[in-house]
């Protein structure tokens, strides 16, 4: 009987998966999609800054949250918030001169604190010692420095009457069970968290002019009802409005609209090592990592990430046709820390003399084997192929394996200086490019190959 009837279940399941990945809540095609993301996928790079009251605590973004403080407790936070020393066109020029394409600032994070002028709320920048829109300076800094703009929004509030108790909520009981949830909820509603949110997103798209980016963070949906998803936020009506207010825009994937083909432009692998990074070849995706582990300033974090950790996560992003976002975490005083500022300056110094081997980049075709202790990228408009040397060869060789016939000239990228090679006396398939004794001042030089 069944084995009877097994083509026409297969054909049916086929049919029903087949229309549920094509769910889809806009009408916009692939062919439009891929120009609304060109130039994110060519800058490549990016700028995240997390900033609020928890700068102040600095020890963690989510001290709320890991301490059980409550609202009257963090309000010491909001009282003492007094950024003397928030320069945005020092932060701007900085994410410039490290190469960066864009920039997402967190207009509010779980706390629920606002670094912009909400109508629909007191607990924002203006009303602390700051007595302005932050993010509106942010914006016109970044934007005159020709830096793209993103705004990242905490879905999460952890400050908001209405916005009901879950699982990681700073107030979350110990007692999991649901009449313990209940009682706390008492009074609660998320049907008017969700028109709050549902504002402030109206705010952020309407009065800043151009946004091209909405860092939207996070969904945790759980079975037992205790956590949060697309039905708690909304998610397909705030992505229609999203898309209403700023057609070009693109948003992350943290609405938990995996169900539709189009719930998000990218995936957000995060803090995850350079090895993992290669499974995510065939979609569109940004790595974000921070220096050195939280996101907020941490401000006795002593696990910053080394130059050469940093150019590995830009590289290793490039060369698997993804984007890196790198994180600063200002200060409660409004500055990067000066970890950061040299952690920058390293990043600038490398970028100013390869920066070609990053923009336009994606993987190498396969047809080019990655020559021993090297990463590739390739830029298909130009037909160069991007060696990055990991290693510098001790002997001054570096071995192009079966690239004979495949390549017309050889240089460095960081002084176009020219590089000599020959067919291999070993392999006549293999090419042997010459390179000088001294390493070029960069810790992963990169070498160019003009294809044939
Ligand atoms: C996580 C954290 C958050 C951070 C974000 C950045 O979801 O909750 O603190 O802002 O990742 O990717």
């Amino acid at each position: 009987m069944i084995t009877k009837r097994l083509p026409l279940l297969l054909f049916t399941f086929f049919i029903l998966s087949a229309g549920y990945a094509q769910k889809m809540i806009g009408t916009e095609t692939e062919t439009q999609k891929e120009k609304r993301m060109e130039w994110w996928q060519d800058g490549r790079f990016g700028m995240f800054i997390h900033w609020g009251l928890y700068s102040g605590a600095a020890r963690h973004e989510w001290v709320k949250h890991n301490e059980k403080i409550d609202n009257a407790g963090y309000q010491k936070y909001f009282d003492q918030f007094n950024p003397d020393l928030f320069d945005p066109q020092k932060w701007a020029r900085e994410a410039k001169e490290a190469g960066m394409k864009y920039a997402v600032l967190t207009t509010k994070h779980h706390e629920g604190f606002c670094n912009f002028d909400s109508k629909y709320t007191d607990y924002k920048a203006p009303n602390t010692h700051a007595k302005r829109d932050l993010v509106r300076e942010y914006v016109n800094a970044f934007r005159a420095q020709g830096l793209k703009i993103g705004f990242y929004y905490s879905l999460l509030d952890w400050h908001h009457p209405d916005y009901t108790i879950d699982d990681i909520h700073p107030q979350s009981p110990a007692d999991k069970s649901d009449t313990a949830y209940a009682r706390l909820n008492k009074g609660r509603d998320m049907a008017k968290y969700r028109q709050y949110m549902r504002n402030q997103i109206t705010e952020l798209l309407t009065n800043y002019g151009k946004i091209d980016i909405l860092w939207l963070d996070f969904s945790f949906p759980r079975k037992d009802g205790h956590g949060k998803g697309k039905d708690d936020w909304g998610s397909v009506e705030l992505l229609k409005l999203i898309r209403k207010l700023q057609p070009g825009i693109i948003v992350d994937n943290r609405l938990d609209l995996g169900d539709y083909k189009d719930g998000a432009d990218f995936v957000t692998p995060e803090q995850v090592s350079t090895a993992e990074l290669a499974k995510y070849r065939e979609q569109t995706w940004e790595t974000c990592q921070t220096f050195s582990g939280s996101w907020g300033y941490y401000r006795d974090e002593n696990s910053w990430k080394t130059h050469r950790q940093l150019l590995d996560l830009l590289i290793t992003s490039v060369s698997n046709g993804g984007n890196l976002i790198l994180n600063v975490g200002p200060t409660a005083r409004g500055e990067f820390d000066y970890r950061a500022t040299a952690a920058l300056d390293s990043i600038a110094h490398w970028m100013h003399a390869n920066s070609t081997a990053i923009y336009n980049c994606t993987y190498a075709p396969d047809n080019y084997t990655i020559p021993e202790n090297t990463k590739l990228s390739y830029n298909k408009a130009t037909k160069r192929l991007y060696v990055f040397l990991y290693t510098y060869p001790e002997n001054g060789k570096l071995i192009l394996p079966g690239y004979k016939g495949k390549i017309r000239y050889a240089q460095f990228l960081n002084d176009h200086s020219e590089l000599l090679y020959k067919a291999s006396e070993k392999n006549a398939e293999d090419l042997v490019v010459t390179l000088p004794v001294k390493k070029p001042d960069y810790e992963i030089p990169v070498v160019q190959l003009t294809l044939e």
